[in-house]
């Protein structure tokens, strides 16, 4: 694995963008696989600033997203759609029909979730997936305990995350609770892995994912099985690992 140590969250955003946009530079064509969070935020808008800058073209890449609510629309705020064409999609030249993002309109979720593999196969599979790690070591909505073998499936979100996002809805019924994730099989196929972590709060998580031992219990270790791993952490991250 190739760790890279950077100052803060912005040189991890920056250092991110640069290995995101080589890919684009090196394969015109490429598939992205994106995340959403906190985490990619500043990379996205790096990406978008070389973008209107000149320095990057998006309009022959693809994009596959790792998780969608089930349940919200693509105009509600809180869905993944929409965080996506605010923080990216709205300000880069890449086909909206070139971005796929599992359809969490789809309440057939066996439906949902079959398209969004067919997707990524028909597309090749995916040559960079950037990835965000959760404080409990989840990778998409692949919470601990998760079955390896799995591609894109249905979750039941966890009693926390959806108090958690209570606060975002009017009343109780609209907040979801369920989401479609890729597998962590699906991830494990990406040709290439971009994590990307930062804060002192995810220091133990780092070192437990890819200092432990590889386990469904911190769904991210699965990561020291993959070929093309490269961790972008700011120094407070990597403060339990290094
Ligand atoms: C997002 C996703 C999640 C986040 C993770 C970290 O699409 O699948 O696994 O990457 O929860 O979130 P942040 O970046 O907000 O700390």
């Amino acid at each position: 694995m190739n760790v890279i140590c950077a100052k803060n969250y912005e040189d991890m955003s920056r250092k991110a963008a640069n290995i995101i946009s080589a890919q684009i530079i090196m394969k015109p064509d490429c598939v992205l696989g994106l995340a959403t969070g906190s985490s990619p935020l500043s990379a996205y808008a790096t990406l978008i600033d070389w973008y209107q800058k000149g320095d990057l073209d998006f309009s022959k890449v693809s994009s596959v997203n790792l998780d969608e609510y089930r349940g919200l629309s693509p105009e509600n705020e809180q869905s993944y759609h929409y965080f996506m064409q605010k923080h990216l999609f709205d300000h880069i030249n890449i086909r909206p029909d070139h971005t796929y993002i599992p359809d969490g309109m789809e309440p057939d979720a066996k439906k949902a979730c079959k398209k969004h593999n067919d997707i990524i196969k028909k597309l090749g599979g995916i040559d960079l997936q950037l990835l965000g790690l959760g404080l409990n070591g989840h990778i998409g909505f692949n919470e601990p305990g998760i079955a390896f073998e799995k591609e894109t499936h249905c979750v039941d979100l966890t009693e926390s995350t959806i108090a958690a996002n209570s606060r975002f809805f009017s009343s109780m019924e609209e907040v979801p609770t369920q989401a479609y994730t890729m597998g962590i099989k699906s991830i494990m196929m990406a040709k290439k892995i971009l994590m990307i972590v930062s804060g002192e709060k995810k220091a133990d998580i780092v070192a437990k994912a890819f200092l432990g031992p590889v386990t469904p219990a911190v769904p991210a270790s699965i990561l020291q099985m993959h070929p093309d791993v490269t961790l972008v952490a700011d120094e407070a991250a990597l403060s339990a690992y290094l």
